[in-house]
């Protein structure tokens, strides 16, 4: 890739992940970025590098502006492994004794990683550093989302690099946020809901400081996928929405299936929620990805799971989406069970006991129907449908 100025000096030098499509569970469709930033001052800073495989081209990137020996100063804003793998190829290249900024967290953190007697400079919260004609100061962003995570703010152009706040995982030749439009946004609701969902308060406490400390953003250059330049306040305050988890009027029904029974209770259930004037979906959990089962779950008012009961316990993708759906911890929902089983039908039971310990509201004790649902048991879906659309 050819490098990107995105301001004078200062220049994108990630790379470009186009076949990714899983990142640690998390579906990502339309690939990624690992953004690295370089900055040229008097003291010549890298911002973050990339995964482990990416580093030659990282380091093919930095030599398109300048000889990456050159480099004096490397700041590490968070350490996981898909923007600190590249630091040993990265720290051979431009020699071990050069100085590495991060958190104190991140000391203790990369230290562990890579068993390296690097140049470790831990830095605090508000800590400040000139790079010559510029200064960079440092915020402490803790559990946003590793114990390590920091911001680097360039004061002189109001520039945030935020690490993976901000973020999405999206493959383009595009940088900025001016050339995508609205299509990046459900990329980094997906982004928020998968990765940050669970740090929601934090966020909130976060957005508050920086408000308090007057920080001025023209740009905001995560790291992954696009930089936002044309409207940073948009991002910050889509943040705040979604972590404030605000109920929409909307439903997700999310089930599997065996033999189509729970299915068809499903439908009969969205049906009647559309006919309560709510938006919603049905989302089989082996047709949809549970990353975009939770993105959907995020400004929901209400999650409706049903399963069938497979050897006296619950079908094992539902299993899979209610431990992923609570270690994410949404809230502000109302919920419900349901499912069809053969003869001894616990699924509705310990679905019940899932929702109630992610302390969501049950609306209802649960609908279980045995085998194929007549007309009766769909007309008892319907009547299940319209009792949460009218909770909402
Ligand atoms: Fe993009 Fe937490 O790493």
């Amino acid at each position: 890739m050819k490098p990107v100025e995105i301001a004078k000096g200062i220049f994108w030098v990630g790379v470009i992940d186009w076949n990714i499509r899983d990142f640690h569970g998390y579906s990502t469709y339309d690939g990624s970025t690992y953004n690295a930033y370089l900055i040229m001052d008097e003291k010549i800073t890298l911002i973050d590098t990339v995964k482990k495989e990416f580093a030659e081209e990282l380091i093919h990137n930095i030599s398109q502006i300048v000889d990456p020996e050159k480099i004096d100063i490397i700041i590490s804003n968070h350490t996981e492994m898909d923007h600190s793998g590249g630091l040993e190829k990265v720290m051979r290249k431009i020699g071990e004794d050069k100085p590495l900024y991060c958190s104190k967290m991140g000391h203790q953190n990369l230290s562990r990683h890579f068993r390296q007697n690097w140049n470790y400079q831990p830095v605090g919260d508000g800590e400040e550093l000139s790079i010559g004609e510029r200064n960079l100061s440092f915020l402490e962003t803790k559990m946003l989302h590793w114990p390590d995570s920091m911001f680097t703010y360039l004061k002189e152009e109001k520039i945030l690099f935020s690490s993976d706040a901000f973020g999405q995982h999206f493959a383009g030749l595009e940088r900025f946020d001016d050339q995508v439009e609205q299509i990046i946004m459900p990329h980094a609701k997906k982004y928020f809901a998968n990765i940050l969902l669970l740090y929601a308060p934090l966020i909130i406490k976060l957005v508050d400081k920086i408000t308090k400390m007057g920080l001025e953003l023209k740009m905001i250059c995560p790291d992954h996928g696009i930089i936002w330049r044309k409207d940073p306040g948009g991002i910050i305050n889509a943040y705040v929405d979604w972590a404030t988890q605000t109920p929409k009027k909307k439903a997700v029904v999310i089930f599997d299936t065996m033999w189509h029974s729970t299915e068809k209770m499903a439908y009969a259930i969205v049906d009647a929620l559309g006919q309560e004037g709510v938006e919603t979906k049905p989302m089989h959990t082996r047709t949809w990805h549970r990353s975009d089962i939770i993105t959907e779950v995020l400004d929901a008012g209400a999650i409706i799971i049903g399963s069938p009961t497979l050897n006296n316990g619950l079908f094992p993708t539902i299993s899979d989406f209610l431990t992923y759906m609570k270690g994410l911890k949404p809230k502000n929902k109302v919920a419900a069970a349901f499912g069809s089983y053969g003869w001894s039908g616990e699924a509705v039971k310990l679905i019940n006991k899932e929702l109630e310990e992610m302390k969501f509201e049950l609306i209802d004790s649960g609908l279980k129907v045995q085998y194929v649902p007549d007309d009766k048991a769909l007309e008892m879906c319907t009547q299940l449908g319209r009792k949460i659309g009218q909770a909402l």
